[in-house]
């Protein structure tokens, strides 16, 4: 089982599934970014694959048909998203059906999208959380794994709130995938 990482950020949750020793084989990023020094200084092999645009003549399919290139190249099984900034298009969802996973900061189906740490704020929910899934072409949709919830406090910030949300996402994360790859162990092996 080879895994590579889609980060777009500060890469903390990359850093959380080095730590767990999943088998990482690439870590993709669309952008330079902490999570492609991170990924470096773990000498996992990367692969910058760079919006040429963040304007509305983005080519999304094109975009999408490199990254695709890029993970099949390097031989990869199982694809976990960890905060990458960008949305991917249909193809890749057919390319790596229910191999795609990712973590998101909020209880879905409730808050989908980039900003879901501060719609729940605003929103003035007493608890958010985070939220593992299989993903899917349609964004921060698909078949959830595992879910975690927290209680929001009295004058939160959304950057606090987001570091709390992740303190959970770096256990729940690696404990998810790593139970994905022993299932696909224990499959090849014949035991299941
Ligand atoms: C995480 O909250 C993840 O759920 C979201 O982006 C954040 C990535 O954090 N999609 P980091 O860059 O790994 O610290």
């Amino acid at each position: 089982m080879q895994i590579a990482v889609m980060a777009s950020g500060t890469g903390t949750i990359l850093q959380s599934l080095i730590e767990a020793e999943l088998p990482i084989a690439l870590v993709i990023a669309d952008r330079e970014c902490a999570a492609l020094t991170r990924a470096q200084e773990a000498q996992i092999a990367t692969a910058l694959v760079e919006r040429g645009s963040f304007a509305g003549d983005f080519d999304r399919d094109a975009y999408t048909e490199q990254v695709i290139t890029s993970l099949q190249t390097a031989g990869i099984d199982l694809v976990a998203m960890a905060g990458f900034g960008t949305i991917l298009g249909p193809a890749i969802f057919d390319a790596f059906a229910d191999r795609i996973i990712n973590t998101h900061p909020s209880l879905l189906p409730d808050f989908k999208g980039w900003h879901a740490v501060d719609d729940a704020l605003r929103a003035g929910v007493s608890e958010t959380g985070c939220t593992v899934h299989i993903a899917t072409a349609l964004v921060d949709e698909g078949p959830i794994l595992a879910q975690e919830a927290l209680p929001i406090y009295e004058g939160e910030t959304v950057a606090r709130l987001h570091e709390r949300i992740k303190e959970i996402e770096r256990r729940l994360y690696p404990m998810v995938l790593r139970g994905l790859v022993n299932e696909s162990k224990q499959k090849s092996e014949g035991s299941i």
